[in-house]
């Protein structure tokens, strides 16, 4: 099937700036690719700062101005440009960043999920939304401060998948969520990959991952280093890269066994 998106050799880099005229070149990602099909939830695992919320940051051209940005992007195989990523956001594509910083403190819930659409279906969508991550519609007046973590971050991952997206990139959308919460984001993951969507869900942790995904991308230091159906990291079969192997053995229901060589750089 032909991907919805499509990330090929993407590398981004920085330069950093020391005393006097020392400069240090930062190679965060590296040739990175991986594709997302329609009705698949994929998802990246890596160690924290391995890449993950540069590679989401890539594809919605929200990294820093300094940032140095090559390869290719493609959307349902058409290039996707800042212009078209920048008027697709918040409709077909949607972002659940990591930080809850990026609700508008100035703005009620209500108002920032309903995108400042104030039609009956516009404001029934919003609340249906809220009303799945079990926040009522008294939830609409407040403003983000008098908002709990992880209500927060419930409105935060409401507000990005309200708009019936095609792509949803969510980069570690759990921490903070009860079990129960947690789940039904998953949950609400899967149901959206059941209505055609593609779904890049963005984690550190392979267990989370292996409740949902279809296919397991694993990061490391910025490259894709394996891909694995989910069903494989299930049972350890087939798992030749080492740090997969490495990674599937951290797993506490694979209890380490000392007879193996761990593996990994
Ligand atoms: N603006 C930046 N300038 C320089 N280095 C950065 C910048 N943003 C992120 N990095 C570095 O890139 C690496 C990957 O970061 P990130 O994508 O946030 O990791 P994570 O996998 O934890 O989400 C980290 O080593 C981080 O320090
Ligand atoms: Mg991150």
């Amino acid at each position: 099937m032909k991907p919805i998106l499509t990330v090929e050799n993407l590398s981004v880099s920085f330069t950093r700036y020391g005393r006097g005229l020392s400069r240090v070149e930062l190679n965060p990602i590296r040739r990175l690719s991986l594709a997302v099909e329609p009705g698949q939830v994929a998802a990246v695992v890596g160690a924290s700062g391995s890449g993950k919320s540069l590679l989401a940051h890539a594809i919605f051209y929200l990294l820093p101005r300094n940032a140095r940005v090559s390869g290719t992007l493609l959307y349902d195989g058409v290039p996707l440009t800042r212009p078209l990523a920048e008027s697709l956001r918040g409709r077909e594509l949607a972002l659940i960043p990591q930080g809850v910083t990026y609700l508008d403190p100035m703005m009620k819930v209500g108002p920032q999920l309903c995108r400042g659409q104030r039609d009956q279906a516009s404001r029934l969508r919003c609340r249906q939304a809220l009303g799945r991550y079990g926040l009522g519609p008294e939830v609409e007046e407040l403003y983000p401060f008098q908002l709990s973590g992880g209500m927060a971050r419930r409105v935060l991952i409401a507000s990005a998948v309200a708009g019936e997206p095609r792509l949803v990139v969510a980069d570690e959308p759990t921490p903070g969520l009860d079990l129960r919460a947690a789940g039904r984001v998953l949950g609400h993951f899967r149901e959206l990959a059941g209505q055609g969507a593609g779904v890049l869900f963005i984690t550190h942790d392979l267990n989370l991952a292996l409740t949902v995904a279809d296919k397991i991308v694993v990061l490391q230091n910025g490259q894709t280093v394996d891909e694995v159906p989910a069903c494989a990291l299930q049972k350890g079969e087939g798992l030749t890269h080492p740090y997969t192997r490495a990674l599937w053995r951290a797993m506490p229901q694979n209890a380490f066994d000392p007879g193996e060589e761990v593996g990994g750089p």
